[in-house]
């Protein structure tokens, strides 16, 4: 039996969260109250004075947020009154408890995960006090900048989509495994464009997708991936009547733009394909680590890509358009997703989403910070299981695509740790590396 390790924390001078919090969740703070102040004569024209008056009050609200960040300040209880304010206020009451004492829950001295997760619905506070922009994406911008600038490499990956779609009854086993091993490799290297970790800057793809994947292999650390195809044949049950038999795969989705873009291509895959019947996606309630994927950014990115001036592309969003019509993929979300909680706290705190990702014969967590939540954001040593540090989450068969932002890296082999940190020190948390890592569910 693992004694559970500590939290990832700001107190741990010059480690990556303490660096995250003195400076980078401060950059993209003001990113946020410039953004808001830009915008003031377009909330002036909806608003009239009203507007201009909600603009000021959620700056002075941002600032004040950001100054409470800058000097250490104990972290404060939700003012608002929305659907989670009583859970992430009780959740504080938990941190307090454990760390024996209110003061001590500040921004520096608390887990890393957890104020991190609170700057990002703080800001969401601070709009919805103000009611005629609550329902502003103060992220929008970069997240639409990010789709277009993407655009070149979202051709590329239809182009090869369309000649898979054409002649897919067609396909040998083995050919269905090398389309389905290049697409989760495309959806997994698509963790690479998110904006939290650039602190807003542009992060885009900029290269063919497909092409790149040959020289992206070595920096695959774990790469599970034949179990994860392992898990979705097992998952086909021949005979049975369609509606008892069909495969259910559930995408925990992490960014929009080319991230979202890929897994959109990776999912119509796997309907076209037939190795799963039903989609299901996860999104966010409200704007996140600044360019997570809420509803409005899925639809938006759908419309956008049967709009798009390019043949394949555009069929693709036809097609895709058709798949959400159809019940074949569905969105969903749960305010679970956007609190602090670690993944082995699902179960007891939230009991109705763990239940409906039972329902899945495949789960895919994609991105850096699913990981941190699946791991629990703690020091584990480099060799401790995946399965020991989910410490018992395992609604289904899962897997993590992540490109590596933090300093959390478990399943690897002896040695494996320390060689890369003596060639390459920052590769924890560069995003240069990457794992394809699967957990059986299985009790043990
Ligand atoms: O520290 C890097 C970071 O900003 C983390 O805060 C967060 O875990 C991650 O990036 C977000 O990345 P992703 O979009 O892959 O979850
Ligand atoms: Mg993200």
């Amino acid at each position: 039996v693992h004694a559970v390790p500590p939290s990832l924390s700001a107190k741990v001078v010059g480690s990556f969260a303490y660096l995250t919090v003195r400076d980078r969740l401060p950059t993209i703070l003001t990113k946020v109250i410039d953004t808001i102040h830009r915008n003031k004569n377009k909330f002036f024209e909806e608003y009239g004075e009203e507007g201009i008056r909600a603009e000021k009050q959620t700056i002075g609200l941002l600032s004040k947020m950001r100054n409470e960040l800058q000097t250490d300040k104990p972290v404060l209880e939700l003012a608002d009154e929305l659907q989670d304010t009583a859970s992430w206020n009780q959740y504080l009451q938990r941190q307090q408890d454990l760390q024996g004492d209110q003061d001590s829950v500040s921004w520096f001295k608390s887990p890393w995960l957890y104020v991190e997760c609170y700057m990002y619905r703080r800001v969401q506070e601070a709009l919805w006090l103000n009611p005629p922009i609550s329902d502003y994406d103060v992220f929008n911008e970069g997240k639409t900048q990010s789709f277009f600038e993407s655009q070149q490499a979202m051709m590329t990956l239809c182009t090869y989509s369309e000649g898979v779609n054409k002649n897919i009854e067609e396909l040998s086993r083995n050919q269905l495994l090398e389309h389905f091993n290049k697409l989760l490799q495309v959806s997994l290297w698509g963790n690479k464009c998110d904006l939290s970790i650039s602190a807003g800057q542009d992060n885009s793809q900029k290269t063919s997708p497909i092409d790149s994947l040959n020289s992206l292999q070595p920096f695959i650390l774990v790469n599970d991936s034949n179990m994860v195809w392992a898990a979705l044949t097992a998952a086909q049950r021949p005979g049975q009547t369609e509606k008892t038999s069909a495969v259910r795969v559930d995408i925990v989705l992490d960014n929009s733009g080319f991230e979202l873009f890929t897994d959109l291509v990776l999912a119509d895959f796997l309907v076209s394909s037939r190795l799963a019947h039903e989609v299901h996606f996860h999104g966010k309630c409200f704007p996140w680590f600044v360019s997570d994927v809420t509803a409005n950014d899925f639809q938006w990115t759908i419309r956008q890509t049967m709009a798009a001036n390019h043949k394949w592309m555009s069929k693709s969003g036809v097609q895709w358009k058709s798949h959400l019509k159809e019940g074949v993929w569905s969105y969903h979300d749960h305010p679970f997703w956007t609190q602090p909680h670690e993944f082995c706290d699902m179960e007891a705190d939230a009991p109705d989403l763990y239940a409906t990702l039972q329902g899945a014969d495949l789960v895919l967590f994609k991105g850096d910070l699913n990981y941190r939540k699946l791991t629990g954001d703690r020091e584990w040593a480099h060799t401790v299981g995946f399965n020991t540090a989910l410490r018992g989450f395992g609604p289904a068969p899962l897997c993590s695509l992540r490109t590596l932002k933090a300093n959390v890296q478990v399943g690897l082999q002896p040695g494996q740790g320390e060689a890369l940190g003596s060639q390459d020190p920052d590769w924890m948390t560069s995003g240069k590396y990457a794992v394809i890592q699967f957990s059986s569910a299985e009790s043990e």
